[in-house]
């Protein structure tokens, strides 16, 4: 559980270095509250939404975060979580072990085709991009949607198109951008009704890109056939939501990350950047480079 903001703060007072996850506000009420030698907040996950970086920046606080060390793992998990939804993965294991499997019938059970079929990463960065590479190997057509256009290097097989058209066009939707003002719900029902009936949402970003009201329309309504979520709005999910109650909705506890090796490539990375805050070098990975800049 993560600490109350109380909590937090009764420990931190007189520390030099936060060592940040994030469940944790870090915000200019906290930064202030720790005091002016708090030097470096060193954060392990490589989204800092949680985090005030104006705050931070405003105080010469640097802010370490862990790129790249978990793109290959998240990506592995957001494929985990289209299959499953694509073949009812989750749905048959509890019918098996509900003692419900008694024979074979050819149009029990039957879900949608991964090979084959489109997918549209919205957020085309590292992760985006990972989950792309490994959709070649289904024979699927990727569309990507992000206000950068990438070179073709970059960005391989997969064609940029407006979201509208991703929408419009993909069997499987995953989400890969950061959470900030601009992307805060910014799924939600007009995006909702754009998209095949067929559809698979699956958000391995952050919860609240997605409108969790909308979301619930959508999956209850059959809009969508499906969606498979490993963070979700709140976080973690409320026992009484009623996304929990549908059948159509996969569902993970924040996990993209969860791999002895990554978690371990992420702890040094955040140990690395705490080093350099404290030594007062620039830090290997930090989210407000500003901070550096002269003047
Ligand atoms: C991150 O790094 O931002 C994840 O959500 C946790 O791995």
């Amino acid at each position: 559980m993560a600490p109350p903001p109380e909590a937090l703060l009764a420990q931190l007072a007189g520390c030099a270095g936060l060592l940040s996850l994030f469940t944790d506000r870090v915000d200019g009420a906290l930064l202030d509250a720790v005091g002016p030698q708090l030097r470096v907040v060193s954060q392990m996950a490589v989204g800092v939404d949680n985090i005030d970086l104006d705050a931070c920046t405003a105080r010469g606080i640097p802010v370490g975060h862990t790129p790249g060390v978990l793109t290959e793992a998240t990506a592995d998990l957001a494929w985990a979580l289209l299959l499953a939804a694509a073949r009812r993965v989750v749905e048959g294991e509890r019918y098996v072990r509900s003692g419900g499997w008694k024979t074979w019938d050819p149009l029990f059970m039957l879900g949608l085709d991964v090979h084959g079929a489109t997918l549209g990463c919205v957020g085309f960065g590292r992760i985006g991009q990972a989950v792309a590479r490994r959709a070649q190997g289904f024979g699927m057509r990727v569309l990507y949607a992000q206000p950068r256009v990438l070179a073709a290097a970059e960005a391989g097989a997969a064609q940029h198109v407006p979201l509208e058209t991703l929408l419009r066009e993909c069997d499987y939707v995953s989400l890969h951008m950061p959470l900030n003002a601009q992307t805060r719900h910014m799924i939600g029902t007009p995006q909702f009704e754009l998209m095949k009936r067929s559809a698979v949402l699956i958000n391995t970003a952050r919860g609240a890109i997605v409108d969790p009201q909308a979301l619930c329309a959508a999956l209850q309504s059959g809009r969508i056939a499906h969606a498979a979520l490993d963070v979700t709005d709140p976080e973690p999910i409320l026992m009484d939501s009623p996304l929990l109650q549908l059948d159509n909705l996969t569902i993970t506890p924040h996990v993209g990350s969860a791999t002895l090796q990554t978690r371990d490539r992420m702890a040094l990375l955040a140990a690395d950047n705490m080093l350099a805050g404290l030594a007062g070098v620039r830090m290997p990975h930090c989210a407000n480079p500003q901070v550096y800049a002269p003047g």
